[in-house]
């Protein structure tokens, strides 16, 4: 039995074929519709979610199976004390595979510890969101055609934006990936991340600047500023507008620079450029659907 906590737990070569497996379900659903007859998704969210839960279970339904859960940690047994370790326990009981989302990093890795089904890690504090990679690893291979050669630009919140920590952790397996990290100096990339990569001598040019890094990138990756994760609200306050992609920021930006943003987005991001062809953010939310298929799939064990 398998769980994914991490996305560095996934090969190259496993990420390829949930990539390849993706692909073929959005070529031909029919072939998955009845994939999951009979099997059960627990989705276990104490942590507000839109597109993680839903897409979840709009996946395992369109595989034929059936989803449980709750949606709020004041929904479940968590309000009145019961520990994630007994809550998995139980959840093994009814489910036959569990997405968890938790704001304590760390939560749905003790949850695999204890469950007897499959773990899926949909999002852990600060630390990780490897599904949300995955959507975003489909988004950028169906815009670019590759996953290698790429200039990568992650803009906002990298401090506390797992979706940035999680992409990182993906496209740094991949060859000549240059990664652009434009921040506030407060929510720069944590240090563990940033010396990792340094150790292991990968190009990375940090700036404050997004004007002066737009003309260099194949990617650029918008984040919100997580104002959740934050201990001082004046902080947020100030922060939290620290960079608003508008059509005149876009003049130097190439043609075919792809716009990602794993949402939700709150100002980040002008609507202004919804209707630019750059603009991949509602087709990364539908990619995330197809690869969470792929990998309730691979996790399953079905053919
Ligand atoms: N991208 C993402 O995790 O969105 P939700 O918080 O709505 O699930």
């Amino acid at each position: 039995m398998r769980s994914l906590i991490d996305i560095a737990e996934l090969s190259v070569e496993e990420i390829d074929k949930l990539l390849d497996t993706a692909n073929d379900i959005i070529a031909n659903p029919e072939k998955y519709a009845h994939k999951c007859q009979g099997k059960k998704l627990a989705t276990l969210f104490f942590e507000p979610s839109t597109r993680t839960r839903l897409s979840f279970e709009a996946a395992m339904y369109e595989l034929g199976g059936v989803c449980l859960g709750f949606s709020a940690a004041q929904s479940s047994s968590a309000s009145k004390g019961e520990s994630v370790a007994d809550t998995s326990k139980v959840v093994s009981c009814y489910a036959d595979i569990i997405a968890m989302r938790h704001p304590k990093e760390g939560a749905p890795l003790v949850a695999s510890m204890n469950a007897t089904i499959p773990v899926i890690n949909a999002g852990d504090g600060g630390h990780n969101h490897p599904t949300q990679t995955l959507a975003d690893l489909l988004t950028i291979k169906r815009e670019k055609g590759r996953l290698n050669n790429l200039t990568v630009g992650f803009c906002g919140d990298l401090k506390f934006g797992r979706t940035v920590h999680s992409l990182i952790t993906a496209l740094r397996r991949y060859e000549n990936v240059k990664f652009v990290l434009i921040s506030p100096n407060e929510l720069r990339l944590p240090t563990y991340v940033r010396e990792s990569l340094k150790k292991d001598n990968f190009e990375i040019v940090e700036t404050t600047d997004l004007e002066s890094v737009m003309p260099e990138l194949d990617i650029l990756y918008m984040t919100r500023v997580q104002g959740e994760r934050f201990f001082n609200e004046e902080e947020y306050l100030r922060l939290r507008d620290s960079y608003i992609l508008t059509p005149e920021k876009l003049a130097n930006a190439k043609p075919d620079m792809s716009i990602l943003h794993p949402l939700p987005r709150v100002n980040e991001i002008s609507v202004a450029i919804d209707n630019d062809s750059r603009a991949c953010y509602f087709k990364q939310v539908l990619n995330g659907k197809y690869m969470r298929m792929a990998l309730i799939l691979m996790l399953l064990g079905v053919e």
